[in-house]
């Protein structure tokens, strides 16, 4: 089942420190965005890219793409809107009729493995309205409030209880398109994902496995796990390649 994905794309990052918009920064040379893209297209059932761009910078974004990709990718650029779920909202827009399945990735989550995003369409052709991967939380969770001006603990949470989710998230189009008509009340920020969408349009939201490397790039701090993420994956593909040249001499 063939599936297409939207690539809201358009935030600055601000959480990131100053720069380029989040999406357009570096890691090895080669903008998160670019990343991001050949991760979704390594999964097999990914047939359609639209990227969100920031409104300012599309034709920039096309070029970058361009310049990376292959050029039959089956890659759009689209604007970007003032918050994520407007940037969402703008890419489902461009989407060609044919697609039943939609997926939704954030830029910011450059590694994602093929194999979350294809148990995610998967999900979805079996019949889930919506479906997101998602991780266990490791931490213990504390609700706080302010008391008396100081940050106070209400409660602690069940973590067993708790996941934490990643995207890409997947939806059949129908449930998606609705949700963005639909679901409002989530304040200036707009929604921070789209599942959140569905359920306060009373859909049900199935959960996959997550992966760690599916992280978000978000905070300095996971530039350093991006970077030290790139490098394995450029040992190991060292080591593949002396082992197929081993097994060509044996050969
Ligand atoms: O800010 P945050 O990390 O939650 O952003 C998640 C994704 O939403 C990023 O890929 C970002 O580029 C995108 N976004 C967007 N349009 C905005 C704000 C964020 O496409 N206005």
């Amino acid at each position: 089942m063939n599936a297409a994905v939207l690539v809201p794309a358009a935030g600055r990052g601000e959480r990131l420190g100053p720069g380029a918009p989040k999406a357009l920064r570096e890691l090895g040379d080669i903008p998160m965005l670019v990343h991001a893209v050949r991760s979704l297209l390594a999964a097999r059932g990914v047939t359609a890219v639209v990227v969100a761009a920031p409104p300012d910078g599309v034709a920039g974004v096309r070029d970058l793409l361009a310049a990376h990709l292959s050029p039959r990718s089956p890659v759009q650029v689209v604007a970007g809107g003032a918050t994520r779920q407007e940037s969402v909202r703008l890419a489902l827009a461009a989407v060609s009729a044919e697609y039943d399945i939609v997926l939704v990735h954030d830029a910011a989550r450059p590694f994602v493995p093929a194999e979350v995003v294809e148990a995610v369409i998967a999900a979805v052709a079996e019949g889930a309205d919506a479906v997101v991967p998602a991780l266990p939380v490791v931490d213990t969770v504390k609700e706080v409030a302010a008391v008396d001006g100081a940050e106070t603990v209400v409660r602690t949470v069940d973590r067993s209880l708790l996941r934490a989710v990643q995207t890409p998230q997947g939806f059949r189009r129908a449930v998606l398109a609705r949700a963005h008509a639909e679901a409002g009340g989530f304040g200036t920020e707009g929604a921070t994902d789209d599942a959140g969408m569905v359920e306060r349009t009373g859909g049900t939201v199935v959960v996959v496995p997550g992966s760690e490397e599916a992280f978000k790039v978000t905070r300095p701090f996971d530039l350093l796990l991006a970077r030290a993420l790139l490098e394995r994956r450029a040992a190991e593909a060292a080591i593949a390649s002396t082992d197929r040249t081993e097994i060509d001499v044996v050969r």
